[in-house]
């Protein structure tokens, strides 16, 4: 049952390198999978109330696998926007959610080098929400002692598509100007911190006073309220007429039609997600003359097609992390059980940083 499932392991002492699990064969092997955990499911399409308790039995890892006894679990938009159907190439329901996780291994499939008890989290395809959780072990970061598993549950989705976004897609050059749209949510108090710490010029836009402060205090030099004043006329203004070099679009729909007219000549925009539920589009006469340019990224696909080119920025994103350099904003977390409550939460834009559900 939900409060009475199992005893914990100690944790272990962990080592602290940063590093992406080879393929060697484990001396550790799953003892025992009898007992049956706690899972959430989306049962259909829908609102939050389609997310309910199962129970189910505990996997086994497969080769090239481990089993993670789960500790956190990253809540991301996607999470919301696959419940409501919306996405692209989503889970057909039942299924349950959720594509990050921290906890500890518990066990090991066949040609996995890695070790019961370390402390990681796992980028996953689904099956998050959950007590235990399989993952492939290509896609584990090490979690050092100084990280909790709450924090290490916001990190991979969040700072990689942020990292990815600003440099490898972006291009960003520390001379440069870029703009963070909902600078305070996860990706965007990833993406400010990234980008500050770079040397560029950071706007960021946000919906609230409060998200705007936290934003400027990750490092957002020009913090811009959307819902006060345009912000294409604001960063003209702050620009002197220039306009940016960079910006990142999660939000899609008026913000990145908006968000084209805000580019400076060269500039370019990423479009990484749709939040307002409406894609952008734009009318490439206007890219065309403006010598402008529209990037799409998508994390899951890209790791997919050129997995090296994702996981060149492991190290650096790790390092950063295990010195305290980067700061994973957790701004609630919730009970497993209670992830009906998380997603209304991220839907109804009260949330900064991460949301992460604790088993
Ligand atoms: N391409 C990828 O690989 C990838 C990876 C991660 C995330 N994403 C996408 O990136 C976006 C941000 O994800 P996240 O998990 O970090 O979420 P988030 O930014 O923490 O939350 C979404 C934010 O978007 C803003 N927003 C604007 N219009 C909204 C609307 N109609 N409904 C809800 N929110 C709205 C809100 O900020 P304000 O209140 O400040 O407006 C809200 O807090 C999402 O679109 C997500 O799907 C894509």
């Amino acid at each position: 049952m939900w409060w009475m499932r199992r005893c914990r392991r100690s944790r272990p002492t962990d080592s602290n390198s940063p590093r992406i699990s080879g393929g060697l064969p484990s001396l550790f092997r799953l003892a025992d999978v009898s007992e049956s955990v706690l899972a959430i499911e989306a049962s259909e399409f829908g609102d939050d109330s389609v997310l309910r308790q199962v129970e189910r039995d505990r996997p086994e890892p497969g080769p090239g696998e481990v089993l993670l006894d789960v500790e956190a679990v990253g809540v991301n938009f996607a999470d919301v926007m696959q419940r409501r159907g919306h996405y692209h190439g989503g889970p057909e329901p039942p299924y349950v959610p959720g594509m990050e996780a921290a906890g500890t291994i518990e066990a090991t499939g066949d040609g996995v080098d890695r070790e019961v008890g370390e402390r990681v989290v796992a980028m996953l395809d689904g099956d998050g929400y959950a007590e235990y959780a399989t993952a492939p072990a290509q896609a584990l970061f090490d979690v050092p002692e100084s990280v909790s598993f709450v924090e290490a549950a916001g990190f991979p989705v969040q700072f990689l598509t942020a990292y990815l976004c600003l440099h490898d897609w972006g291009d960003l050059d520390e001379s440069e100007s870029v703009l963070v749209h909902a600078a305070a949510g996860g990706v965007g108090t990833a993406a400010v911190q990234l980008a500050s710490r770079h040397g560029a010029e950071v706007y960021g836009t946000a919906s609230t006073s409060e998200k705007l402060a936290l934003a400027e205090r990750l490092g957002c030099d020009h913090p811009i309220n959307y819902t006060e004043t345009d912000f294409a006329e604001e960063t003209a203004d702050l620009t002197d007429g220039d306009g940016l070099d960079l910006i990142l679009d999660g939000v899609g729909g008026d913000t990145f039609r908006k968000s084209v007219d805000a580019l400076a000549p060269f500039g370019r925009i990423v479009a990484y997600g749709a939040a307002s539920g409406e894609p952008g589009t734009v009318d490439t006469a206007t890219l065309l003359f403006g010598n402008k340019s529209v990037e799409g990224f998508h994390l899951g696909r890209a790791m997919q097609r050129d997995p090296e080119r994702v996981f060149a920025a492991v190290p650096e994103l790790s390092a950063m992390l295990a010195s305290g350099d980067l700061e994973v904003v957790v701004g609630q977390t919730f009970d497993l059980a209670d992830a009906a409550d998380a997603h209304r939460a991220l839907e109804n834009r009260e949330t900064t940083g991460k949301v992460v559900l604790e088993p």
